[in-house]
């Protein structure tokens, strides 16, 4: 927000919308300051940003105009309410006038009680969005106050009519360059750009006073009729304003975002907020005020903070570039050679057979008395639970449970004071899994982040933890991110298996195996154009079975998570336990099937599967250990290196990450943005 013209407003918009793209992409839409007050532009398109650029860089709007301080707002959407379509599209406004402009991820629950009241009042709609019942509900609320309220005064009241979840940004005609923005439930965060050092590292958060005291309006529908008047009472400090070190007031840009990745070539300086949080931003000023809501359970140490401090990202923009790959998804596959190292730097030692993981350092004693371990998790990140669960059992002798977040809340699990809960998020903002994590803390269990985006919600919500440091991961389909939340639940169960002499030797095995992993990944990266070969032997099929147990259960699930994810082929991973149970009525000579048979101790019952498929005629291709020569001849094979039991799936994973690349590729599908899905789903 300063002195800029409209081209290097709408560049920066573009490219922070293109950057954060893989969020949501079925349409993006802005809103520019224009010529005269109060004007304002919008550019909505649906589809991809590239559409959105076209349609900006083919308009008539004076680009080179000078805005001395201008708002400006932005979104890409992942369509909750409403399908796809311009008309749907972000920035939402309140009436013809724009008086209010928001963007908005996640749901408004009561989006449609609000509607209601609201076109009762006459107030008519133009989107399908539960965006828009906020837009004119602000504006509605606006019209009520006799004396002009502040702007954060106006969002305050709106958000307490709110129920659902929400980052939101407001702008307004009335507050002429200004900002306010709230989270309750989606993440949010604010980069800090200027040239100078900045005297203070954190923003004072100003808590308002009792419900009571504070500017109140009635829930909906006796809401709409309430008359806000009091001011809030501030108990707190003032919020400071960023100063200079010189202690005079600079010039300070501000960039407001849900992902760090949209701003970070422009400053690496952000600060998150926290739930209710509202942060004002006018006149190169950032005040963060609390919103208190009579109904909202206890509130993390985080949310009671009473600063927020600006944190220094360590992301590098190449990291979030395609650099010489087709994809986002190919970079990452190919970049797990050097992303499970990173998991493992500075964390095991191979010489003296050690694990140091610092997050968890003074928790460990606490862990080693827990009477069950719980992993919690969605996706592809609930698989890499399934994949460690049996080491982690046989190292820590605890029994271990595997929850997917969603049905954990389903069922209202009992959880206790002396559980430990291991949330596993790539994201770190999966709704689900955050809110399983504050379940199990008002329960008093013990909350371990397994994280990747280092200050996300669930990251800062855990007691403890460990970022699995795999680097940003863009391709909505996970890749990268699985390896090391694999690698990184090892290394917990190690760790908390040093004390116990009995695992010395199994645990050096396993050691041993984690050194030689990058190499081994790399030597099966090389074998891609054979697995390319693969995909156009089985692409033509409707289905493809993937079989295996054990460890290579996850593998199976994964393998046939990602086929799904991006190549749209129907895809299932069967235990091979359960083959008799059911899945073998699908067996015939047209059906593919990939079976996994690497050398573990259910080796033997694994070629029992494969003699009973390939007894109805099935000609599986086997996924099984260089030199094997146990496969019969014939069988078309997949070969990958030799590797401790607990650590093939690591491997085997590759060839079928590969393959689902391929097999999306060669139907010319979208490989970073698969149809219907988002990287990270920030509502139920
Ligand atoms: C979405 C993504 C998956 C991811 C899952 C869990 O479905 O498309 O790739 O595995 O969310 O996300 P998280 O960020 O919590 O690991």
């Amino acid at each position: 927000m300063s002195r800029q013209s409209r081209k290097e407003v709408l560049d920066v918009l573009v490219a922070g919308l293109a950057r954060q793209e893989y969020r949501g992409y079925d349409s993006a839409g802005l809103v520019v300051d224009g010529d005269k007050s109060g004007e304002v532009y919008y550019f909505k398109e649906v589809g991809k940003v590239a559409g959105l650029r076209k349609k900006i860089d083919g308009s008539s709007v004076d680009v080179e105009k000078t805005l001395m301080e201008q708002v400006s707002i932005a979104h890409t959407r992942w369509a909750t309410h409403g399908p796809p379509s311009e008309r749907n599209c972000h920035p939402v406004r309140s009436d013809a006038n724009s008086e209010f402009i928001i963007v908005h991820n996640g749901i408004v629950t009561n989006g449609g009680d609000l509607r209601f009241v609201l076109e009762k009042r006459g107030y008519r709609f133009e989107t399908e969005t539960d965006t828009e019942a906020v837009a004119i509900l602000t504006k509605y609320i606006f019209d009520q106050y006799q004396e002009k309220p502040t702007f954060t005064e106006l969002v305050k009241a709106v958000l307490k009519e709110l129920e659902g979840s929400f980052a939101f940004v407001f702008k307004s005609f009335h507050y002429p360059n200004e900002v306010v923005t709230a989270r309750r439930g989606s993440p949010l965060l604010i980069g800090v750009k200027t040239d100078k050092k900045l005297k203070v590292d954190f923003v004072d958060v100003e808590f308002a006073g009792q419900d009571s005291t504070e500017t109140r309006v009635e829930p909906p529908p006796s809401s709409l009729l309430a008359v806000p008047s009091a001011t809030p009472k501030v108990l707190r400090t003032q919020s400071r304003a960023f100063m200079s070190e010189d202690g005079l007031p600079q010039p300070i840009e501000f960039f407001v975002a849900s992902d760090a990745a949209a701003i970070i070539e422009h400053t690496k300086r952000v600060l998150y907020l926290e739930d209710d949080d509202i942060a004002h931003i006018a006149q190169g000023e950032l005040h963060i005020h609390r919103l208190r809501r009579k109904e909202q359970g206890s509130l993390s140490p985080q949310q009671l903070a009473a600063t927020r401090t600006i944190e220094t990202l360590e992301i590098e923009l190449a990291a979030i570039m395609k650099g010489k790959f087709d994809t986002f998804m190919q970079k990452e596959i190919y970049e797990q050679p050097e992303s499970v190292v990173n998991t493992m730097r500075g964390r095991v030692n191979f010489d003296e057979y050690r694990i140091t993981l610092g997050g968890l350092r003074t928790y460990l004693p606490i862990m080693r008395r827990g009477r069950r371990i719980v992993f919690i998790a969605c996706g592809t990140s609930y698989h890499s639970c399934i994949a460690t669960r049996a080491i982690f059992e046989e190292l820590t002798e605890i029994p271990v449970g595997v929850e997917l977040a969603s049905d954990f809340l389903d069922r209202k699990t009992p959880i206790f004071r002396d559980d430990i809960c291991i949330f596993v998020s790539q994201s770190g903002e999966t709704a689900d899994t955050i809110l399983a994590l504050r379940y199990c803390n008002e329960r008093g269990a013990l909350s371990v982040g397994v994280v990747n985006t280092v200050g996300s919600t669930i990251s800062r919500e855990t007691q403890c933890g460990v970022h699995i440091n795999a680097g940003p991961e863009v391709g909505v389909a996970s890749t990268k991110a699985y390896t090391s939340q694999y690698v990184a639940l090892l290394m917990i169960a190690l760790q908390l298996s040093e004390d116990r002499i009995s695992f010395t030797e199994r645990r050096r095995q396993i050691i041993d195996g984690l050194h030689a992993l990058p190499g081994q990944i790399k030597n099966i990266l090389g074998l891609d154009a054979g697995f390319q070969q693969l995909a156009s032997t089985v692409g033509d099929n409707k289905s493809l079975l993937l079989m295996g147990r054990g460890y290579q259960y996850a593998t199976c699930l994964e393998g046939a998570l990602k086929i799904k994810e991006i190549s749209y082929m129907h895809s299932e991973g069967i235990l091979a336990g359960e083959l008799k149970h059911g899945p073998l009525a699908l067996v015939d000579e047209n059906m593919p099937v990939i079976i996994i048979m690497t050398q573990d101790s259910l080796y033997p019952k694994v070629q029992s599967a494969f003699a009973q498929i390939t007894a109805r005629k099935a000609q599986p291709v086997v996924l099984c250990n260089e030199g094997d020569e146990a496969i019969p001849a014939g069988a078309k094979t997949i070969r990958v290196p030799k590797t401790v039991d607990c650590l093939q799936g690591l491997l085997n994973i590759i060839p079928l990450q590969l393959l689902s690349y391929h097999l999306a590729v060669r139907n010319g599908y979208d490989v970073d943005f698969p149809r219907n899905l988002a990287k990270s789903v920030t509502t139920e």
